[in-house]
């Protein structure tokens, strides 16, 4: 995305991406965009398939105490969000690069990162077998939690914060119709769990389990039969089930770093931050990260002022620890806790009771999901 944006304002850049392009285009991961970043997508010319076939949608169901509720964005705030799964956003963008003649180098694996705060910082990465190394004007870290962009920092310049919860989701890819109209999260005693889709004929289902689960305890019967019971609500429809076409679990965790820039080096999307899942905000907050990156490496081209670039982290942090509220505020209403002594599980069900009776609430949670706007005034 970020090539694509600097590709826009005349400015080259190389990707080293350390997979295949194989790999990267079917790679099962998020799937609900927030209008900013399908405006994001239209704005930059990628959105012509996003928009034909993204699955626009108004609201999100809750349900809890064997209650089925909704709440209506559009109704509460006028904007939607779209479910159109991360690897086909990969593929526009893949697309929309090598057809501008963009260097993406695949199965390039970073090695090190070295001269952060020289003019000239430098990658050492392999690719075809041979070590080789690329001298550029400015690094963005956009290589995730794993990858050596936040390794390059030194260790005294970046202050930590984490908090890692204690379960984890057993998530399901499913040839089976959407059993609900929209996303819909439940809180049960059992513990929480998500419907979700990919297409019409495409479900994505997650279910609360310990973070050190064995898959190998959840067999395919197994999954539904709880699906079932914690998707349970009065007037709800009955889940379709259908083959499961993918399995697998996502320890959860909220972790951040200050600053997201050491000189010449900005890290950008979960090299950065991660965010629990429930809210579906990882990929939207990356989205966010690196047009605000754009922004500034676009101001720097025109001018050479680095107004922006400076401020790059305080602009993006702002908005990051409003998305991590969120996330870990939506993680927190709707999961068992294993250590409760019954007190959350109350205030639980007494915080979603006051959610669907309150316009006020439901407005702020309407706000959050479809996204917020970030500011770049500091
Ligand atoms: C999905 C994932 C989420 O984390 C979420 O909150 C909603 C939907 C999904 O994969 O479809």
């Amino acid at each position: 995305m970020l090539s694509h944006l600097l590709h826009l304002e005349g400015i080259e850049s190389i990707v080293l991406e350390s997979h295949t392009r194989k790999y990267i285009e079917e790679r099962i991961r998020a799937g609900v965009l927030e209008q900013g970043t399908v405006d994001l997508m239209v704005n930059a010319g990628v959105g012509e398939r996003l928009k034909r076939e993204g699955l626009e949608h108004r609201g999100i169901g809750l349900r809890f105490s064997g209650r089925a509720c909704r709440i209506d964005f559009q109704e509460l705030i006028g904007r939607t969000i779209t479910v159109y799964a991360q690897q086909e956003v990969i593929k526009d963008l893949v697309a929309a690069r090598l057809a501008a003649g963009g260097q993406i180098l695949f199965e390039a694996e970073a090695a090190s990162l070295a001269g952060l705060d020289s003019p000239e910082p430098r990658i050492r990465y392999r690719h075809s077998g041979a070590e080789a190394e690329i001298s550029c004007d400015f690094i963005a870290g956009c290589d995730g939690f794993h990858g050596v962009a936040r390794a390059a920092v030194p260790k005294g310049a970046l202050t930590l914060y984490e908090r890692v919860y204690p379960f984890a989701w057993l998530g399901i890819l499913a040839a089976a119709p959407p059993s609900s109209e929209e996303v819909t999260y439940s809180n049960h005693d059992r513990g929480f769990a998500l419907s979700s889709m990919r297409s019409h004929e495409l479900s994505r289902l997650y279910l609360q389990c310990d973070p050190d689960e064995d898959i190998t305890n959840w067999s395919d019967v197994r999954v539904w039969e709880e699906l079932h019971l914690r998707l349970a609500a009065q007037g709800a429809r009955e889940l379709t089930e259908g083959p499961v076409l993918q399995k697998g679990i996502t320890p959860m965790r909220s972790f951040m770093i200050e600053p997201m820039q050491c000189g010449n080096l900005f890290l950008a999307g979960d090299s950065a931050h991660i965010v629990p899942p429930t809210g579906a905000k990882g990929l939207n907050l990356a989205a966010a990260d690196v047009r605000v990156l754009a922004l500034g490496l676009t101001e720097f081209y025109r001018t050479g002022r680095r107004d922006l670039l400076s401020k790059y982290s305080a602009i993006c942090l702002r908005h990051a620890w409003k998305v991590q509220r969120f996330s870990w505020w939506m993680t927190s209403m709707l999961h068992q806790f294993p250590d409760d002594s019954g007190f959350d599980r109350k205030r639980q069900l007494a915080e979603l009771d006051y959610l669907m009776s309150s316009r006020a609430a439901q407005q702020s949670l309407a706000e959050n999901y479809v996204g917020l706007d970030v500011s770049l005034n500091l």
